[in-house]
């Protein structure tokens, strides 16, 4: 098992009332998976993935990753785990504003303390792949919304993380461009053994996977 929620809550205290934006989630996943999380807007799936990838934590319940139970981690420990395990593709983009291009994807190699020359290597395989070597020196505000999604999914497939969270990862790309990010997850699964999660909202990406969650209002509906 790579992970596994047991009973997450997670919810916030608004005009003294609970709201809850996770409920009762109940999820495994084997190595190798390939997972859809699909629901309507405001369902949760971003909270969910956030929590998954221990950007964000819960309020009840217990998560288990690897060998490691996450909800009694301290922060420091929970962060080496993400960073060394897991890439993440944000729903807005998240590049860092005063890097370069280049810099936002050398950033997962330096948490990794590779070394200059590997570092380089790695950074120029990466732009060739996704085709934007002569943007390697420009600002993200310099990108358009599509160019700045692909670096993002560059930066998370860098480090060779092995889950991959992905939060609409094309959702500002076209059609094109789509498909190749979707052919190469399922690549990147099905050839290295790469555990992948994505949030989508479109049928046909979701059809990649192999399973498909679905939320609404917090709760796992469907599985
Ligand atoms: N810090 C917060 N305080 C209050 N409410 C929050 C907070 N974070 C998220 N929410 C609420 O939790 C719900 C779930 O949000 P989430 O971002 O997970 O939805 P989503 O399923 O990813 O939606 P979308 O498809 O639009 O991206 C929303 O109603 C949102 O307003
Ligand atoms: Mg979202």
């Amino acid at each position: 098992m790579l992970l596994q929620l047991k009973n997450i809550f997670k919810w916030v205290n608004s005009g003294g009332q609970r709201i809850f934006l996770l409920k009762d989630i109940n999820l495994s996943m084997a190595e190798g998976e390939f997972i859809s999380i699909m629901g309507p807007s405001g369902s949760g799936k971003s909270t969910l993935l956030n929590v998954i990838g221990m950007l964000d934590t819960f309020d009840e319940g217990e998560y288990h990753f690897l060998n490691e139970s996450v909800h009694a981690l301290k922060e420091k420990h929970r962060s080496n785990l993400y960073k060394e395990y897991i890439g993440f593709v944000f729903q807005s983009y998240h590049l860092l504003d005063d890097l370069t291009v280049y810099e936002n994807l050398e950033m997962p190699l330096l948490y990794k303390k590779l070394k200059g020359p590997v570092r380089k290597a790695m950074v120029g395989d990466m732009l060739d792949r996704f085709g934007i070597v002569g943007k390697k020196d420009l600002f993200p505000a310099q990108l358009s919304g599509g160019q700045q999604q692909l670096v993002g999914v560059a930066r998370a497939l860098i480090a060779k993380p092995k889950l991959i969270l992905a939060d609409e990862p094309t959702g500002n790309l076209n059609s094109q461009q789509g498909e190749e990010i979707m052919k190469l997850f399922k690549k990147l699964n099905e050839e290295d053994g790469v555990t992948i999660i994505q949030v989508t909202h479109s049928e046909k990406n979701a059809a990649y996977g192999s399973r498909i969650i679905s939320l609404l209002d917090g709760r796992k509906i469907a599985d």
